[in-house]
């Protein structure tokens, strides 16, 4: 989705706007644009369509020069990818970059042009250039006029501004989209995610919902929506020191799934007691209070929902806690029956997903003992916004594809299962789920050994149009997830069935030509999946099968096998997942899709 970097220096700040721009690549995005104020105190603005590489092209063109300008990767809602859509928008002396949706555009527009601005773009950002100008050519007054178009405009944004009468000053405002403000030495950014400005800064402010800004070399002044000046206080960011390159990968993606036996264990790390989980963690308020959960619902979008629908089958089965899972796009928009002692978890990588943090807001009024969220990133606007939180630590997760954001979910998933299993006095769960989280990481590396045989598996599907995910029990979900990996990146059309539902609907597409993906792991519901298997067999499909080692394997040459070693069934979902990883990257590579950013998907979507 779109992305906003901003810089005030002693220096030319182009540099760091480009490679702000490149770290945001990774998010999806359509076309890109600079404004630099030079020092002939003019905006100079540059854009184009395409990759960050064209508006570098340009920019070598018609080089920018300055010490203070914006930057944006544009994601269109409002108008078609093209040039004279792409941010900054100008209007007399300022311009400015959006992220978000600007509800109200329509009679704003129509104000707009009856006071005789003329609109170059379809977009709705240009309206806030516009309006913007109209308030200041009223007042000369830059932080008044800021103040007055944020009171006029409704909607969702991240707002960054830039003026020729003050050389040295960025604006920016924050409602409903992330944005943070980064603090260098004599010198001061603002971005939209904090990878953005990792090259420069580790230190920075985060500003809450409805916050506006101004920012200069020696200064940084906020207020909150109710105009008070606030001081929102400086942090480290916490994953640093993490690797933003590929290494030795030729994708990130790949690179991230061979992360995860270090993304579980930092995961986990301080977590765990000799034979119990240490719910400490959560906060001394959630640490007495798990014992009066009596329900659980989840809510969360993508991948990280199907991490939900695997913590309803643990939370159900080990804590005895009825558990509902819901994507964050319904969830929010219908009236829900909450009963007494609720928690509600929300799940999200980013922890700025639109949808699960209005979820999220809508929760708060609805009567929950407690929110929790589940995320990757410590602060985002989720992890500040909810009760209690449970961080996980996989590092910055560049892939749109998500890999090991999704494990190390699951392991925060499991751990949160155990403390409520303890809390229960459901001891016999509490101790093997601690010895098989703190075995996971060795167990993980051993499937990841897998690669060569499913790199030869993945040439089956080169011709193919369609799959089908087969999976039982919690593996289900990770069928789900397998599903949505292959769709996602190697544009094959892939749909997840409980195994038991083949026979209603399903099986009519079995044929030679569908290849059928089966999770089989060793459990109670393995006899049940070999008949569902039966019936693909007999109908002529070609069956992937990942399966335990302890299974008989077949001589039959339509049953290709790939076996992952056994483990205890808690942490099966999570070891079944790699393999199903690892086929969607070696199928796309195959296809020859842009595996790290596919087509038409945005990493961290922070629109509706
Ligand atoms: C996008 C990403 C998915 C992700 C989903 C939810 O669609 O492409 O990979 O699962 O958003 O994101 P979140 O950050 O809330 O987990």
């Amino acid at each position: 989705m779109c992305g906003i970097v901003g810089a005030v220096a002693q220096r030319d700040i182009t540099p760091i706007l480009l490679e702000g721009l490149r770290r945001l690549e990774y998010r999806g995005y359509d076309s890109a644009g600079v404004a630099v104020l030079t020092s002939a105190q003019q905006l100079l603005r540059v854009r184009a369509v395409g990759k960050v590489a064209e508006l570098e092209k340009a920019l070598q063109a018609t080089p920018a020069v300055g010490h203070l300008g914006i930057a944006h990767t544009r994601w269109a809602t409002h108008g078609k990818p093209a040039e004279h859509n792409a941010h900054p928008h100008l209007s007399a002396g300022l311009a400015v970059v959006h992220n978000g949706i600007i509800e109200n555009h329509a009679p704003l527009r129509k104000k707009l042009i009856d006071l005789g601005y003329v609109f170059t773009s379809e977009t709705d950002t240009e309206v806030v250039a516009h309006l913007l100008a109209h308030h200041y050519s009223q007042s000369q007054d830059m932080l008044g006029a800021f103040r007055a178009t944020l009171n006029d405009i409704h909607g969702a944004y991240a707002l960054a501004v830039i003026h020729e009468s003050e050389p040295n000053t960025l604006y920016c405002s924050r409602m409903g989209s992330p944005l943070v403000i980064g603090e260098g030495s004599g010198e001061r950014y603002l971005a939209s995610d904090p990878l953005a400005l990792l090259q420069v800064t580790d230190r920075f402010r985060y500003l809450e919902e409805g916050d506006y800004a101004r920012i200069s070399l020696d200064s940084c002044d906020v207020w909150d929506r109710d105009e008070q000046q606030v001081d929102r206080p400086i942090t480290r960011y916490e994953h640093a020191a993490h690797s933003l390159d590929k290494g030795e990968y030729r994708h990130f993606m790949l690179k991230e799934i061979f992360e995860q036996p270090q993304a579980i264990r930092d995961t986990i790390a301080g977590t765990l007691g000799d034979d119990h989980v240490l719910t400490a963690i959560l906060g001394p308020d959630a640490e007495t209070r798990l014992v009066d959960i009596a329900n659980i619902h989840i809510v969360a979008c993508g991948t990280s929902y199907h991490a939900g629908l695997v913590a309803r089958y643990w939370i159900e089965a080990q804590a005895g806690i009825p558990c509902q899972v819901e994507v964050a796009s319904e969830y929010r928009y219908r009236t829900v029956v909450v009963p007494k002692d609720t928690l509600l978890i929300t799940i999200s990588q980013s922890g700025e997903t639109a949808d699960t943090l209005a979820a999220l807001r809508y929760a708060k009024d609805q009567g929950y003992l407690a929110t929790l969220a589940i995320c990757n990133v410590a602060g985002s606007s989720l992890v500040r916004e909810a009760d209690w939180r449970l961080l996980t630590h996989a590092g910055p997760e560049i892939g749109v594809a998500s890999t090991k954001a999704f494990t190390t979910q699951l392991v925060a998933l499991l751990w949160l299962t155990t403390a409520l299993a303890q809390a229960r006095g459901q001891q016999e769960f509490v101790a093997r789920n601690v010895n098989a989280l703190r075995g996971l990481p060795a167990m993980i590396e051993q499937v990841l050994t897998l690669e060569p045989a499913i790199t030869e598996l993945a040439q089956r599907f080169a011709n193919k149009h369609h799959a089908l995910f087969l999976g039982r029990g919690t593996h289900y979900p990770i069928a789900m997830e397998g599903a949505l990996k292959l769709k996602e990146i190697s544009y094959i059309h892939a749909e997840a069935y409980a195994a038991g539902e083949l026979k209603h609907g399903p099986l009519a597409l079995v044929d030679d030509d569908m290849p059928v993906v089966s999770v089989a792991p060793s459990d109670s519901l393995l006899e049940k999946l070999k008949s569902n298997l039966e019936e693909v067999r007999a109908r002529g499909g070609q069956l992937i099968n990942f399966a335990c080692e302890t299974i008989e394997p077949t001589s039959d040459s339509s049953i290709q096998t790939i076996s992952l070693p056994w483990v205890e069934d808690c942490i099966s979902p999570v070891l079944y997942t790699l393999p199903l990883q690892l086929l969607s990257y070696h199928v796309a590579l195959v296809k020859g899709t842009d595996v790290d950013k596919p087509r038409n998907l945005a990493k961290s979507v922070t629109v509706e």
